[in-house]
């Protein structure tokens, strides 16, 4: 295991299963965490440059079960908006005795901070659009929950799909297991990257892409990653994209439907999103027992 997890390529499917594992035994009955002070001698700081309530929330939560020390470092107010880089602003909490960042950038520069700093641990908990390694372990965990593993099933990634950091760690980390196929489905203007058949097939008409899927996960329109004005008629949109339950329907009668959040209700109706079908709040649930299996291996290491 490399000292820090930047990408889920970086990690073998062994890995992956075992961290899904580990995440477990986070987890009691009840559905509660465990609280064990593991690490009581250790700093973890969430450095997010771009707004989070899931991952950072989680991580924080997950780092104090765990018994470290954690900074609530907020970039708002920090000395970035003084002019100081994500260089200076890192190498400042290591000075200060930080041993783990939790890092979210809207710039990949995660990798040259992995380097640069060897004493320092880094999780990447979100870059720019390129990855988002915890969110697709969050994924697969609750798809195997869920499903039992992860063969044989029929995938559907449908919306922004091009702007999707979790999308690109979803597709790579599912990549090391024997899934049945995978159909990514989107406006065009939204699915230039997924178009090629190596990937997965492409399918537009949504009717069409949900047909006997065991796992669909939707997504929403990132605003906030588009160069330009979206020219879009969101109910144009929607009529065309929008997880309906009457699209529900269409799939095998124990589909499951995800979607990392947050919910914009344009991508995924309320009734969907309610359904018994929906995983979505065991997602968030998993996120802090991921989150605790990654902290406590990377700590250890
Ligand atoms: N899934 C996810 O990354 O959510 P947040 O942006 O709320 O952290």
């Amino acid at each position: 295991m490399n000292k820090s997890l930047l990408s889920i390529n970086d990690l073998s499917k062994q890995e992956i299963l075992d961290l899904i594992e580990f995440a477990r035994n986070f987890k009691n009955d009840d559905g509660s965490f465990k609280k064990e002070t593991l690490f009581p001698d250790k700093t973890v700081a969430n450095v997010f440059c771009e707004p989070s309530t899931r991952t950072k929330s989680s991580f924080e939560i997950a780092a104090k079960n765990l018994g470290c020390s954690v900074v609530g470092f907020d970039a708002s107010s920090s000395s970035i908006e003084k002019g100081e880089s994500i260089y200076e602003t890192v190498d400042a909490l290591g000075l200060m005795g930080v041993d783990l960042c939790v890092l979210r950038h809207p710039d990949s520069v995660i990798r040259e901070l992995d380097e640069y700093m060897p004493e320092m641990v880094f999780i990447n908990g979100g870059e720019g659009s390129i990855s988002h390694p915890t969110q697709a372990l969050i994924d697969l965990m609750t798809i195997i929950d869920s499903k039992g593993s992860i063969d044989d099933l029929n995938i559907v990634i449908v919306g922004d799909l091009d702007h999707s950091r979790v999308t690109s760690s979803f597709v790579e980390g599912i990549s090391n297991f024997s899934f049945n196929s995978l159909t990514f489905c989107g406006h065009p203007s939204m699915s230039s990257k997924y178009l090629d058949p190596a990937l997965g097939r492409y399918e537009p008409d949504l009717d069409l892409a949900v047909q006997d899927a065991d796992v669909i996960i939707t997504l929403r329109i990132q605003h906030e990653r588009f160069e330009e004005e979206l020219n879009l008629d969101l109910d144009d949109y929607k009529h065309a994209y929008e997880l309906t339950s009457e699209r529900v329907q269409q799939a095998r009668g124990d589909v499951i439907v995800m979607h990392p959040g947050p919910v914009n209700y344009i991508e995924i109706s309320e009734s969907v999103y309610q359904s018994d079908n929906s995983v979505i709040r065991n997602q968030v649930a998993n996120g802090v027992a991921i989150r605790m299996a990654v902290l406590a291996r990377y700590l250890s290491s």
